[in-house]
């Protein structure tokens, strides 16, 4: 892979823990890859698959769902609603021809900007190592046709 190739990563995240965890690598001056771009959901249960696959035609190379660990979510169930409609995606993603390793699924709470900061580095380099997803408009078509 060319080694300046820089991957356009999305990570999708809930306000009260994995945002908050970024805000605090960020507070705490911990040096991350600057290749993500965060978007801030209420919840991890808000998180439609929908958004992961427009992410990905819009060009994203890796794509990121991070939310509040298992019996923390502010809102009681919300990641384990998440958790379960990720297991029948990946499901999705294998009927698509989509490479799971694009996406991970993470749990990152308020206080743990370390782990943030940790998960984004390994991502990035683990989507460097993919190379650029440039796979999503042929496997649209073909599943068109
Ligand atoms: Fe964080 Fe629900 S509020 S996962």
């Amino acid at each position: 892979m060319a080694d300046n190739f820089e991957p356009r990563i999305i990570a999708f995240v809930c306000n009260y823990c994995t945002y908050a965890g970024a805000d605090l690598a960020g507070t705490s001056r911990l040096k991350y890859p600057a290749n993500v771009r965060i978007v801030r959901l209420p919840c991890t249960g808000r998180i439609s698959p929908l958004f992961l696959l427009k992410a990905l035609q819009k060009g994203a190379d890796g794509i990121l769902v991070s939310g509040c660990h298992p019996g923390d979510c502010h809102f009681i169930s919300g990641n384990y609603h998440a958790r379960r409609r990720w297991s029948i995606f990946r499901t999705l993603l294998d009927f698509l021809g989509i490479p799971k390793e694009r996406i991970w699924f993470s749990w990152v709470s308020a206080s743990e900007g370390r782990k943030f900061a940790d998960l984004i580095t390994e991502f990035t380099e683990n989507i460097k190592q993919l190379g650029p997803f440039t796979q999503y408009d042929k496997l649209i078509k073909e599943m068109s046709e």
